[in-house]
Formats: C-alpha cells, structure tokens, sequence
C-alpha cells in the first residue's frame, strides 16, 4: 500500500492540531529509522490547514484539504476555492458521505474534482454504498462516473479513489475482506474504462490500529482513508507502521 490518510474532520483547535501533527510526526520518523514510510497525508479542518503546515514543513508528511469549492474566486460566502489552497495542500478530499448528506450530488461532486484537477491539486473522491447489498460495486461504480462527468480523464495524471462504505464509517464495522477487494477491482475496471489507466483505490470506514493488519492483506488496495484512528498519534502512528511493514 501506497498510502495512510488521515481525515480529522471537525475536529481540534489550532493548538490541538499542531500538537496532533507534531507527534505523528515524531512516531512517524521513529518508523523511518527501520522502513521505508508510506505517503501519509493529514487533512485537518481549514482552520488548522496554515498552521499545521508550518509545524510538518520539510517533513514526511503531506497535506490535505477536506472539502473545496468549484469556483475560482467570487461571492460563495464562506467557501474555499482550489486556488486558495493551493499554496497550502496537496490533496483535497472530495464528495465524502458526510457532506452527501448534506445534500452534495455528483453533479456537484463532478464541478468539485474538475476545480481541484486544473488546479493541480491531487484528488481524493469518495464513493461508497449507503447500505450493505449485493449491488454495492455497481452502485459505487455510477457514482464514479458521474463524478467524473465533468473531466476529460487523460487530463487527470493521479486519482485517489477512496471506497468508504456509509455504513461502515464511524461504527466500528469494517467491511469483509472480500467485499472491499470486490468493490476496489470494480472501479479499477471502471476507471480504466473510462481512461483512467492508474486509479487508485483506498478504503475507510472504522479502519483502527486493531483491524488494520486485516485490511492490509487486501492487495487490490493502494491505501486507506483513516477518520477515528487519525486523532490519536498512536492509533495512527501504529496503522502507518502496519502499512509499512506489509510493504
Ligand atoms: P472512521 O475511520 O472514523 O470510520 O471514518 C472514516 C472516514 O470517514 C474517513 O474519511
């Protein structure tokens, strides 16, 4: 696996979060000392995005904003745009469920990842079914693509898909091994349908230091999209280190 991401979501002042970021840091370069680290990127709230940046600048980790907004600039009171963030982050998640339900569509999702794209920003869009059924692969598959309604898919050189089953974020359910391999080739096949020969595809929902060698035998994965577990340095710091030891 490619990748550990960690979404604070809203959660930590400024303080806290420089302290979090800090000490990841720490048992991060710990882990460096013996194996070679994965891509870990933390995506704190926009309130903590400046200052975190300064605390991890030259170091190993990567940053990420949690939401974007389509437009360039202009009258969206309170929205932040990929030009904004730009001198900030690297990544930008997109489309999470917890903002579906505030009723964010793929249309809306689509303007999102083609704003971040020419912003050259890398995404990190998420699907995932709202319910455990047989039709979950098909189903996280259209929202796929309609997601990437709004692109020209060769324009896009790196796409994170994150599979985040709604059911399974926050409840302490990881989805089975073979359900996650499933879904994950499904929109490999689907990506690279569409022109986009090398997406990548992580997993969250309840990922914690407990479960984690579990899902990092899931070889169809490039990485995982870690919430809970991301606030504690050593729940992170210890699925980082599962992450590299698997290799
Ligand atoms: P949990 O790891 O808390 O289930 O959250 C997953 C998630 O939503 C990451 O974006």
């Amino acid at each position: 696996m490619q990748y550990v991401i960690g979404n604070w979501k809203m959660h930590c002042t400024v303080p806290e979060a420089v302290a979090l970021a800090g000490r990841i840091e720490d048992g991060l370069e710990d882990i460096a000392k013996d194996q070679p680290l994965p891509t870990v990127v933390l995506c704190p709230p926009f309130t903590a995005l400046s200052a975190v940046s300064d605390v991890i600048q030259h170091r190993s980790i990567s940053l990420g904003a949690q939401d974007v907004h389509w437009a360039d600039h202009g009258p969206h009171t309170g929205e932040i745009s990929p030009t904004q963030l730009k001198d900030l982050v690297q990544y930008v998640i997109i489309g999470h469920s917890e903002r579906r339900e505030s009723g964010e569509t793929n249309e809306i999702v689509a303007r999102k990842l083609k704003a971040v794209v020419t912003a050259g920003l890398i995404p990190i869009l998420c699907v995932g079914e709202k319910e455990l059924t047989s039709k979950a692969a098909s189903e996280v598959a259209t929202e796929l693509k309609e997601s990437l309604a709004e692109i020209e898919p060769k324009t896009v050189p790196d796409l994170l898909i994150a599979y985040e089953p709604v059911w399974a974020i926050g409840t302490g359910d990881v989805a089975e091994s073979g359900h996650i391999a499933e879904v994950a080739t499904h929109l490999k096949k689907t990506a690279a349908k569409i022109g986009i020969s090398d997406g990548q595809v992580l997993y969250g929902g309840s990922v914690d230091r407990d479960n984690v060698e579990r899902v990092v035998d899931i070889s169809e994965l490039d990485g995982l999209l870690v919430g809970g577990s991301s606030l504690s340095d050593q729940s992170f710091v210890s699925i980082v280190s599962a992450v590299s030891r698997h290799g």
